[in-house]
């Protein structure tokens, strides 16, 4: 009899970091004999990747779980997992409120997926749990706080990357900030920095098979730092690093602080571009305003390959809200950044996100976070209504205190202005050639249309949506832009472009 292959479902919630943490699960799954379907019905194995940032996403997971309720009375053979954030952050709770879920796997115990399955699979031990809980902010090295996920992130299987032309590739983990209103230095716990030997052999093989553009992952990807006086332990085994000119040396010889060397962010990039020539675009997400140096700039301004283009959330206009935020810089200190960002890599586009109806914000308040929008020239931004967190310092010292209405209402008059923002710099583009990553078929296409419409990015990060063959997916091609909208620019397949530094 031929056996049946088991089927996972697996649906993502929220971030970058979650978008990747589901690949390699996916990956993992792969490797033990799983096939993915996109039919949650036909599934084994139903998964959610959770968020926690804002209420409405895990909202959106509870609903989720309630349409499952069914199906597992009707096959209770059926595994119900629960990934990420909201397992770590809720832990049994979650249990108790849906008995449906065999399966709670905090963020940075993901790499243990495919043993619970088969523990959930075989046995009547009850829902199976795996969660940082207090030793996610323990401590900041890699070695101290367990390399589950160093392995999760080392076994990555390269099958899957080819249909994409991009990928993303981990470089911290969890957050050490504290902004009083985000639970992710709860949920992901404690920053930690991989080793840049491990980064980089990650990139080389995505490049081999077929990639062409990396985006480096962090929640605050600039604060990068590796210290090579640190050994990591690997499987359990203590590895030494290779010292200055060439020797090994372990901790026992750092801690005579011989040739201590460091890696920063900017030294990481440099790396990368130069170890991996054949890379054609290097991004990286998300920065962190305070934490920016200008050698960070000279190294994307000097390097071809890396995209001229920065994710730097500023949440608020006003000083007095971003002091409550606990977000460390004044709004001057960030535009000062700006205008280096801008004075030393030419033609750079900026991404923002805001909160708005953050406690205590007065229309005042608001309205300098209208002004910055208008100041700083921003490509987008991404515009959020405060969502009280639980234990997290903002809920515990301030009220929710601006109406649910008001918020509404500042979050659609930010985004007006951003969009008169968006048009200008898309405006920018007009009557230009530009490389563009083909990233896949639009989903704002008219289905009427006798073309695919094609969607894709510029080194800027800009849409761009023109019609062509879906033989393109993955690959960059030089396009004629001939429209500039305020969500994306529109235009044709041309001539050869202008290379690849044109934003
Ligand atoms: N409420 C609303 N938005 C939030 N963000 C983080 N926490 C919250 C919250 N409690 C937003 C921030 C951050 C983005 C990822 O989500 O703008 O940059
Ligand atoms: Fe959350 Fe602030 Fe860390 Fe970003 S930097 S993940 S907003 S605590």
């Amino acid at each position: 009899m031929i056996s049946h292959v088991k089927k996972v479902y697996l649906e993502t919630f929220g971030c970058q970091m979650n978008v990747l943490d589901s690949e390699l699960v996916l990956g993992a799954l792969e490797g033990r004999g799983y096939q993915r379907t996109g039919q949650r019905d036909e599934a084994d194995v139903v998964l959610f990747n959770t968020c926690s940032v804002r209420a409405n996403a895990e909202h959106k997971v509870y609903g989720r779980l309630g349409e499952l309720s069914h199906l597992k009375r009707k096959h209770p053979e059926v595994v119900v997992g629960v990934l990420g954030c909201m397992a770590e952050r809720e832990g049994a709770d979650l249990l108790q409120r849906f008995p449906q879920v065999d399966l709670l796997v905090g963020p940075g115990e993901l790499d243990r997926v495919p043993d619970l399955i088969a523990a959930s699979r075989d046995g009547n031990s009850g829902p199976q749990q795996a969660l940082a809980g207090d030793r996610a902010r323990r401590s900041s090295t890699l070695d101290a706080a367990g390399d589950n996920l160093e392995r999760l992130d080392l076994s990555r299987s390269m099958d899957a990357v080819q249909r994409h032309g991009s990928a993303y590739v981990r470089i911290t983990r969890g957050c050490n900030k504290f902004c009083s209103y985000c639970v992710v230095p709860r949920t992901r716990g404690a920053e930690i920095h991989r080793p840049p030997d491990h980064i980089v052999d990650e990139c080389r093989r995505l490049v081999d098979a077929g990639v062409v553009e990396i985006t480096l992952l962090g929640q605050t990807v600039n604060h990068y730092r590796f210290d090579h006086g640190a050994s990591i332990v690997v499987a359990g085994v203590v590895q030494p690093q290779v010292g200055p000119g060439g020797g090994a040396f372990t901790r026992a010889d750092s801690s005579f602080n011989v040739g201590r060397k460091l890696t920063r962010f900017s030294d990481l990039l440099a790396r990368i571009h130069e170890e991996i020539p054949q890379l054609q675009r290097l991004r990286f997400v998300t920065s962190f305003p305070r934490d920016f140096g200008d050698d960070i700039l000279q190294v994307m301004a000097d390097s071809e390959r890396i995209c001229n283009y920065l994710h730097l959330p500023v949440q608020s206009g006003s000083d007095r809200v971003l002091r409550r935020m606990n977000r460390g810089y004044s709004v001057s200190e960030y535009r000062e950044l700006v205008a280096r960002a801008r004075a030393l890599v030419p033609g750079v586009t900026i991404a923002s996100d805001f909160i708005v109806g953050f406690p205590g914000e007065d229309e005042s308040d608001f309205q300098q976070s209208m002004d910055l929008v208008r100041a700083c020239g921003f490509k987008n931004s991404y515009v959020f209504k405060y969502s009280e967190r639980p234990d997290t310092p903002a809920a515990g010292r301030l009220a929710d205190d601006v109406p649910e209405e008001v918020k509404k209402s500042r979050n659609h008059r930010l985004l007006a202005v951003q969009a008169e923002v968006s048009t200008a710099v898309h405006r920018q583009h007009l009557d230009r050639t530009v490389p563009v990553l083909v990233e896949g078929v639009s989903p704002r296409g008219n289905p009427e249309a006798t073309r695919t419409q094609l969607s894709g990015r510029t080194v800027g990060d800009l849409i761009v949506l023109f019609e062509g063959s879906t033989d393109l997916v993955g690959h960059i091609v030089p396009v004629a832009i001939h429209e500039a909208r305020q969500l994306a620019l529109h235009g044709a397949v041309a001539a050869p472009a202008e290379g690849p530094g044109t934003p």
